[in-house]
């Protein structure tokens, strides 16, 4: 696990890498396939985002933007996984790009296996693990601006927690990996009371002084959704079918 984009090392040597962003890029990523949006294309750069989405027809295109938690003026959508609905986005590609999570993404392109988790896909996303059997995984958690965030790690630990349970693995094999013990750790304590969490996490604070509380509510869910977003070509997400 990487607490964030910064300390993952610049050659990915993973199998797998998963970019985490629970509020809320992943979350409205997961969301965006599921109501059926063809493709969601990730930039971390907004002028390159315009760039790439004007060569698409207007109606089969939707440009996100979000900056410090705020839309960017001019863009279709922010960042929230609500407004993703299939009347929106369905048949349509999302070209987004957010503060951190689409950074993350970046960062980790070139793994050969490239998934994006949330909590609302968390067990879609062990069972795609379990499926495939990756020998090194990479869990990489957005933060914020090269910060440790909470609701990030928690997810990482409740994917960790699940394959755990699934392999039958107990915590002394993981004795060594001080990120997955602390990951799984905040996860147990936290795991009834995922909406408080995010209520105390320090980006959870600055989208309720957003006026979003609609969208921790949502994000706060666990293993809502099927959807497992893998990347096809560099920077492009799509459904895994
Ligand atoms: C990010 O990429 O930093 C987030 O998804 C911010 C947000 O909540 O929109």
């Amino acid at each position: 696990i990487f607490h964030t984009p910064e300390l993952v090392p610049t050659k990915t040597d993973a199998d797998c890498a998963i970019a985490v962003d629970v509020l809320r890029a992943t979350s409205t990523m997961v969301t965006a396939l599921g109501a059926g949006a063809e493709a969601v294309q990730v930039f971390s750069d907004l002028d390159k985002l315009l760039e790439t989405s004007d060569r698409w027809a207007p109606e089969k295109r939707i440009r996100a933007g979000e900056r410090g938690g705020a839309m960017v003026e001019g863009f279709d959508f922010g960042n929230s996984p609500l407004a993703c609905t299939p009347e929106r986005v369905a048949g349509r590609r999302l070209f987004i790009s957010t503060t951190n999570g689409t950074r993350a993404l970046q960062q980790v392109e070139s793994a050969p296996i490239v998934l994006a988790a949330a909590l609302i896909n968390r067990q879609a996303i062990v069972q795609h693990l379990l499926d495939h059997q990756p020998e090194t995984v990479w869990i990489v958690a957005s933060g914020w601006e090269g910060s440790f965030s909470l609701e990030d790690t928690v997810c990482a630990g409740a994917i960790a927690h699940s394959l755990q349970a699934a392999l039958n693995c107990s915590l002394d094999k993981l004795a060594g990996n001080d990120e997955v013990i602390g990951a799984v750790s905040l996860y147990r304590q936290w795991q009834d009371s995922l909406l408080d969490l995010l209520h105390h996490a320090s980006h959870g604070q600055r989208l309720l002084r957003l006026e979003c509380h609609d969208d921790l509510n949502y994000c706060a869910q666990t293993d809502t959704s099927t959807v497992v977003p893998i990347q096809r070509e560099l920077g492009v997400l799509v459904s895994e079918k």
